[in-house]
């Protein structure tokens, strides 16, 4: 059984980690647009480099929840036959024991140098604009997609959803594509799709199956489910 898990946001909310739509709209009291484009980047870097900074900081105050190791347990369990995609830039499923996680929004772990296009492993601030540790150009800038630039990986996203026998979503509102757009793309090629978020998503009639409430909770109780059709009785 092959199978392509998308989180977001809402994997990590039990983890004390804001989502982005619940809370009127805005992002730790910031418009998601005045903090998320590259306009905005080019606009107010410090101001962009501060709000990042602070959320790699908070990193450190939050804590992995039975969504994140539930969803480890079934990677132990599928190997590569689990495909594990996020839209969140945490790194909750890494400590949860995740150890493939493709970040299609990219990682607060990590810097993109815009002086050689490098991937920098980042655990400190950028807001003092360090120079980069392979070109030494101080252009350093969070390691996040934006909106109006392209996620990563869409090749192997689109692959894996194309071969996927179940999709499921947790914790995603749908309102932002291209990961709002997977549930039909791998429903078509002929998956069995589910999702897992704690009120109806924008795409919910979509999914073949949808269950509602939190992740802590759903989300163990379907890879038991999972594990259970796999081991022998
Ligand atoms: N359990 C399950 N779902 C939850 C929980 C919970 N405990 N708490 C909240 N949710 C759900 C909400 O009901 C909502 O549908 O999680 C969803 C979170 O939606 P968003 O805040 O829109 O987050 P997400 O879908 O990940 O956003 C997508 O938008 O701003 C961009 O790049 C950013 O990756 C992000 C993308």
């Amino acid at each position: 059984m092959r199978v392509v898990v998308l989180t977001g946001a809402g994997i990590s909310a039990e983890s004390g980690v804001p989502t982005f739509r619940d809370a009127d709209g805005l992002w730790e009291g910031h418009r998601v647009e005045d903090v998320a484009t590259p306009e905005a980047y080019e606009a107010q870097p410090s101001v962009v480099q501060a709000f990042y900074d602070a959320r790699r900081a908070a990193l450190a105050t939050v804590e992995p929840n039975p969504a994140h190791v539930a969803l480890a347990r079934l990677e132990a369990a599928l190997g590569d036959r689990l495909f594990l995609v996020t839209q969140n830039i945490d790194d909750l499923h890494e400590r949860g024991g995740s150890r493939h996680v493709h970040h299609m929004h990219g990682e607060l772990r990590s810097a993109l140098c815009r002086g050689c296009d490098q991937h920098v492993p980042w655990t400190g601030d950028l807001g003092d604009f360090p120079p980069c540790p392979g070109c030494g150009v101080a252009e350093l800038r969070p390691d996040v997609v934006w909106f109006g630039e392209v996620p990563y990986g869409m090749d192997q996203i689109q692959v894996a959803l194309q071969r996927a026998d179940v999709f499921v979503s947790i914790g995603t509102s749908g309102a932002v594509y291209p990961a709002a757009g997977f549930v039909q793309f791998a429903g078509r090629y002929g998956a069995r799709t589910i999702e897992l978020n704690l009120q109806p998503s924008e795409g919910t009639e979509y999914f073949d199956d949808a269950r509602h409430g939190p992740a802590g909770v759903l989300v163990p109780a379907w890879v038991d489910e999972v594990l259970a059709t796999l081991e022998p009785a």
